[in-house]
């Protein structure tokens, strides 16, 4: 089943309304991950030593908006070519910091369910099953795309 214009739209019109509030989103995101897997804690270097979710990180934001910001992008590539393409350099590098940090599997089923309660929180009422349908085709997609090179590193 192809990537349709609406489904694109929903992620694009959900994200430019996140994107107004990147600190808040990033934190509810970190919460969110940290809520359902306590111990991906000791994985990010900016969270690792402390006992709170620090609240203006810019390492913190990075990862949150970069995850975000490719998902958005993964979605608008899905709708025009029907696959994820990500520049082959920056797939390896993801590849590569991924695999290296300890990233595995489940992890990205963590991330995933971060994202979409953070989608859900952002978007207020505008939240659907059609908006979560997208983000979470979207983001498979792109998990994939990184998790099959990490796989080929190991
Ligand atoms: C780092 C993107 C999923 C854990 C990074 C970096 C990017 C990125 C761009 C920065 C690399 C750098 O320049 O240092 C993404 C995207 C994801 C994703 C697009 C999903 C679609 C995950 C998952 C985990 C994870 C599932 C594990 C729960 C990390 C860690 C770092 C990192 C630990 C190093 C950050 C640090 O400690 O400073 N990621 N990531 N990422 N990512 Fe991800």
């Amino acid at each position: 089943m192809g990537f349709s214009e609406k489904q694109e739209e929903l992620v694009r019109e959900s994200w430019e309304m996140m994107k107004e509030d990147i600190p808040a989103l990033s934190l509810h995101f970190f919460t969110q991950i940290l809520e359902i897997a306590p111990a991906a804690k000791g994985l990010f270097s900016f969270l690792k030593d402390t006992d709170e979710i620090p609240q203006n990180n810019p390492k913190l934001k990075a990862h949150a908006v970069k995850v975000f910001k490719m998902t958005c992008e993964s979605a608008i590539q899905l709708r025009e070519k029907g696959e994820v393409v990500v520049n082959d350099s920056t797939l390896k590098y993801l590849g590569f910091v991924h695999l290296q940090k300890g990233v595995v599997g489940p992890h990205f089923e963590v991330v995933k369910e971060g994202l979409l309660r953070t989608v859900e929180k952002g978007v207020g009422e505008k939240w659907s099953e059609e908006m979560k349908g997208a983000w979470s085709e979207a983001y498979d997609q792109l998990a994939a795309a990184i998790q099959a090179e990490m796989n080929k590193l190991e």
